[in-house]
């Protein structure tokens, strides 16, 4: 399983980077505004590029194909490890493809159904984003879509890559890796939660007491 940082945030990229547990980045508009005191988001995308050496994901803002064609097309000519994301829509299918047909990377944003992961499957994308957090949110099972993805898209061999994304906490890694996702991508304090446990701690400290009687150094 993959794990990507869901951050345009350098500083908790470089910190779980150094484990080497990183292996890729998603951003989204949202995302690169909390960095916007940062300068400008082409010199923090490839910041992030100069950090990860993964897939790093930007997303396209604009509506119509043309738009979203040409932006994909200028954040693709950035660095080659750039994904372009783009919203799932039929506008946006269209762009997938016609990027797809220029062998540029693409993610299909924003998915919530089994049609919309299939539809974006059909139009060539090579990763689907299933937001199972925002699904959760409204009273539905998110990570039934994953587990549903992974028996679909794998009937017909779809190459494109379960992406989970709008995690919001520790048991939705777990949950999406029992489903079968192919990454997972998550904030960094569903991450950082991730090494925690209170047994852990406790068994830590114990063995160090008992250590201290020894009044030994390795
Ligand atoms: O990658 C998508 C993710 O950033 C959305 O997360 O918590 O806003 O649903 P959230």
């Amino acid at each position: 399983m993959k794990f990507f940082l869901d951050t345009a945030n350098v500083d908790e990229i470089r910190k779980y980077q150094d484990l080497g547990i990183v292996d890729g980045v998603t951003t989204n508009p949202t995302l690169l505004s909390r960095e916007k005191d940062r300068g400008d988001f082409r010199d923090v995308l490839l910041e992030i590029c100069s950090i990860v050496d993964g897939p790093v994901n930007a997303e396209v803002v604009g509506e119509n194909y043309e738009t979203m064609f040409e932006e994909g097309m200028k954040l693709a000519r950035m660095h080659e490890n750039i994904v372009v994301k783009i919203p799932m829509t039929r506008e946006g299918m269209k762009a997938v493809h016609a990027l797809s047909g220029e062998g540029i990377q693409t993610n299909v944003t924003l998915v919530f159904s089994p049609n919309q992961a299939l539809l974006a499957a059909k139009a060539g994308a090579n990763y689907v984003s299933p937001f199972v957090g925002r699904l959760d949110d409204i009273s539905t099972f998110g990570v039934e879509l994953i587990r549903d993805l992974v028996t679909i898209l794998g009937n017909y061999g779809f190459e494109t890559e379960i992406l989970a994304a709008s995690l919001r906490n520790p048991t939705h890694v777990v949950d999406c890796a029992a489903a079968g996702a192919h990454i997972v991508t998550m904030p960094f304090k569903v991450l950082d939660a991730m090494f925690n446990h209170p047994l852990t701690d406790k068994g830590i400290a114990a063995f160090l007491k008992d250590w201290e009687k020894m009044g030994a150094k390795i």
